[in-house]
């Protein structure tokens, strides 16, 4: 069981989903805690009702830059992981930019750092806050849900899994949300039962396309 701490802002909707998937035997993971970065984080209720432990660590207040106070937040979130020692992070709607501290601490010496995020479209399409209200907006007639590996420019790092949805059908921003939330629900669990495991390579810095978007490594996922 490959002990795993969420990180989460909100709701907690892909909690439910990820522990539902451990408890039913269809992800070997853990969770270890719940860290929210809002004490009143539905999410953390949750938690405990499930008998996980509910960590809170907010944003330090203060007049240092806010840079600066991003990585104060880091060094306490990973001081308050320690004792759980999760081996992965997974971020769920963690409404926080990470920066190199927290990537250091999870870094593998295989060069990735160990931490995931769902992101609500098709990276990197609408990047940012609510990208389903961001794509019914724009009048996109696709949407997607994307899981990858995170670095420290916002919604980034090296694909996981993609899935599309059709929603020139839907009639409202909640419409679109509903569809995604039922495919991340589904998709988190069954990507993590890899990416957990870390069956995959990264490929090398130098292969890189320049001119890139985004750029940054490829995944390559290993066959079992
Ligand atoms: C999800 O749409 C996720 O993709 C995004 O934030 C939302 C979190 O929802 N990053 P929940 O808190 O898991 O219900």
């Amino acid at each position: 069981m490959i002990p795993i701490a969420i990180l989460a802002s909100g709701r907690g909707s892909n909690f439910d989903a990820i522990h539902s998937a451990i408890q039913s035997g269809k992800l070997a993971a853990r969770i270890t805690c719940v860290l929210s970065d809002q004490p009143s984080a539905e999410v953390l209720e949750k938690a405990k009702r499930a008998g996980i432990p509910a960590l809170v660590e907010q944003l330090p207040a203060g007049t240092s830059s806010p840079d600066q106070r991003r990585v104060k937040h880091d060094e306490a979130i990973v001081r308050a992981l320690e004792t759980h020692a999760p081996h992965f992070l997974v971020m769920a709607g963690f409404m926080r930019r990470v920066t190199p501290t927290l990537l250091a601490a999870y870094r593998s010496d295989r060069g990735y750092s160990r931490i995931t995020n769902i992101h609500p479209s098709l990276l990197p399409a609408f990047p940012g806050m609510h990208a389903y209200s961001q794509a019914y907006r724009y009048g996109a007639q696709i949407a997607g849900v994307t899981v990858h590996l995170v670095e420290e420019m916002i919604d980034s790092g090296p694909i996981c899994a993609q899935e599309s949805f059709a929603i020139g059908d839907c009639r409202s921003e909640a419409e679109v949300e509903q569809r995604g939330l039922a495919i991340e629900h589904r998709l988190y669990p069954e990507t993590l039962a890899w990416v957990l495991e870390e069956r995959f390579e990264i490929e090398p810095r130098d292969a890189v396309v320049s001119g890139a978007i985004t750029p940054h490594r490829r995944l390559c996922v290993r066959p079992n």
